[in-house]
């Protein structure tokens, strides 16, 4: 399971990073736009933080100038990842990308039959909305399973990157489920390594340790 972070804040990526856990990060033009930061400098500053994929979201709707932006953005670092819009259009750039090695997360991905038809095109990385799901009324880790059956049914390569993530229970079900990658907010990351009865199970050995008196040291 690679953990992803999906943000812009760098300040906050830079801190995660020193945990040695996370694997990537995903951003969309709303995050970018909330950096209030130029896209190419803040995807630059993050493919220097992260070596592993970092996605980097096109905004044309139509393929000839998506492939244009996309080979601009895959320009920037060898580990960007161009982001599409699973649309007709979006779904013929990434048959351009996959021809010539650019690697690709088709996002905005609502229902099982659109995440195969972004295999069949040879996405990367296809990225379902399980949150907006959710909201939607819909049952969203319902989702991921589908696509888990449909991709192991035909030998797909294309990941699951499980998106628009809400709760630690989105992501455990996601990793029961098998998923390939999860991309995270910050606190939900920071919130996987966290139980009380660790907190209070660690004070409780300290504790009875400081009675010894002793030193490792
Ligand atoms: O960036 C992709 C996805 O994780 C965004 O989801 O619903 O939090 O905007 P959302």
């Amino acid at each position: 399971m690679q953990l992803f972070l999906d943000t812009t804040d760098t300040a906050t990526l830079r801190a995660l990073a020193e945990t040695g856990l996370v694997d990537g990060v995903t951003t969309n033009p709303t995050l970018i736009a909330k950096s209030g930061r130029n896209m190419t400098e803040v995807i630059a500053e993050i493919c220097e933080i992260i070596q592993g994929p970092v996605s980097a979201e096109v905004t044309a709707v139509e393929a000839a100038a998506m492939i244009k932006e996309g080979e601009k953005l895959a320009a920037i670092a060898p580990n960007v990842v161009v982001k599409v819009p699973l649309t007709v259009e979006g779904l013929k750039a990434v048959q351009t990308f996959s021809q010539s090695g650019i690697m690709t997360n088709v996002t905005l991905c609502f229902s099982a039959l659109q995440a195969l038809m972004a295999a069949k095109a040879g996405a990367t990385f296809v990225s379902p909305f399980v949150g907006r799901l959710d909201d939607h009324g819909a049952e969203g880790m319902g989702l991921i399973q589908e696509i888990r059956t449909v991709f192991d049914n035909y030998d797909f390569d294309t990941e699951i990157l499980v998106a628009s993530v809400r709760s630690l229970s989105h992501l455990k079900e996601a990793v029961l489920i098998g998923a390939d990658c999860a991309t995270l907010p910050p606190s939900v990351f920071q919130d996987m390594f966290k139980h009380p009865l660790t907190d209070r199970g660690l004070d409780a050995f300290l504790a009875d340790w400081a009675k010894t008196g002793q030193s490792i040291l």
